[in-house]
């Protein structure tokens, strides 16, 4: 497989970096967490909706090795920072930001078994902050080397246990890193498989495969390249807009999710709600959550115009109804349905701005990639980056 090739080829030039940092080593493992575009279903996770995510060849790079000192060392090459801390450190107002992903997993598993210091060096070639999960990679990367190296129920081809350090990492998300998202990153990036999108409900955490083959179209992902802080974002305020919707709606219906609402039913959920915005936010729910189901028929029947048409109403009721794209994913969108070889198109992930994903012919790409970057740099400033798609595995050992 190429895509494993290419990761021998990284595994070397990874080592040789670890041992710039920590000198050579023999007892050394190296892993890997992809990053995901999200398909469709987006931002229902958290209220028990369905979503449609896969796992992509960019993502978060590992070498981990024990050591005899009496604390934790970490370099980043992203961050080029090296920082040690011993156990009695490890805090979620530590410091520097990126060491408490890390402080979040260890402190998770020191409730679970004993974790001895080590060297740990991280590299990624995920961007950061852009709706690829960049911090679901390095959460789920760090778990799996770090069970690993503490022999803590490691097991690369066990199900269930895949799942529950997906489940440890939203958690570590939540309460360690102040960020109240669903659970559809940690699971594809544990879970994912090659060449497949997963259907995942994730109230009841059950998954469905579904070979995606999209024959002379592909997904393309374009980075609008503005930054943005998702904790410092809206995000939790939808969290919690859809929180009070469900407390609202319980009092009147028999319901155990918003997502999970049927469509015949949104009327009179619609009534019970007294704020128009968070009617639109229901709104958004209820109706994402049937794309959702849609467009994994679609692309089983290989029906990619319908697709691309189900994608474009799913970025409309992001903008209009939840309000979380923002003015450049919102241009991006603007001119890429001008586009007539484009077929669909959404902003994937959180949104606000971050990337977007694009259905469109193999052969147009390079057309399209020209055509957009212009009018959007004269428009903001800004250049575009484009990423070609490959779904790949979830999180391994290389
Ligand atoms: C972020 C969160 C996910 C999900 C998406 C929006 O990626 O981590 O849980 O809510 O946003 O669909």
């Amino acid at each position: 497989m190429q895509s494993d090739l290419i990761q021998q080829k990284n595994k070397k030039k990874l080592i040789k970096n670890f041992e710039k940092v920590f000198g050579s080593n023999k007892n050394l493992s190296v892993f890997f967490a992809p990053g995901r575009i999200n398909i469709i279903g987006e931002h229902i996770d958290y209220c028990g909706g369905k979503v449609l995510p896969a796992a992509i060849d960019k993502g978060t790079f590992v070498v981990i090795s024990p050591s005899s000192k009496k604390y934790f060392s970490c370099f980043s090459k992203n961050e080029n920072d090296l920082v040690n801390f011993t156990s009695k450190e490890i805090s979620a107002k530590y410091p520097i930001f990126w060491v408490r992903y890390l402080m979040g997993v260890l402190q998770h598993l020191q409730t679970k078994t004993k974790i001895s210091p080590c060297n740990i060096y991280i590299e990624g070639n995920l961007p950061l902050e852009s709706g690829l999960s960049s911090s679901a990679s390095l959460l789920l990367v760090l778990s799996w080397a770090l069970q690993y190296l503490s022999d803590f129920r490691y097991n690369e081809n066990d199900f269930e246990n895949r799942k529950q350090t997906a489940l440890v990492c939203q958690k570590i998300e939540n309460q360690f890193i102040g960020l109240q998202c669903g659970i559809m990153d940690q699971a594809v990036v544990a879970l994912a498989k090659q060449n497949n999108v997963m259907l995942l409900d994730c109230e009841k955490f059950e998954l469905e495969w579904l070979e995606c083959n999209l024959g002379e179209d592909t997904f393309l992902i374009v980075n609008s390249n503005k930054p943005r802080s998702l904790i410092e974002s809206k995000y939790n305020q939808r969290k919690q807009e859809t929180d009070q919707c469900l407390l609202w709606l319980q009092r009147k219906m028999q319901i155990t999710s918003l997502a999970g609402i049927p469509t015949e039913q949104l009327e009179e959920a619609l009534s019970f709600i007294p704020v128009k915005t968070l009617q639109k936010r229901l709104k958004h729910q209820v109706t994402e959550n049937q794309r959702v189901k849609l467009a994994y028929q679609q692309i089983a029947a290989k029906d990619n115009i319908g697709l691309g048409k189900t994608l474009k109403e799913s970025h409309l009721s992001l903008r209009e109804n939840y309000e979380v794209t923002g003015k450049e994913l919102d241009l991006i969108f603007d001119y890429s349905i001008q586009n007539k070889s484009v077929k669909g198109v959404r902003m994937t992930g959180a949104g606000f701005a971050g990337c977007l994903i694009v259905l469109l012919p193999k052969n147009e790409v390079e057309n399209y990639q020209n055509q957009i970057q212009g009018k959007y740099q004269a428009a903001t400033g800004l250049k575009l980056s484009f990423y070609s798609t490959t779904f790949t595995q979830g999180v391994r050992k290389i």
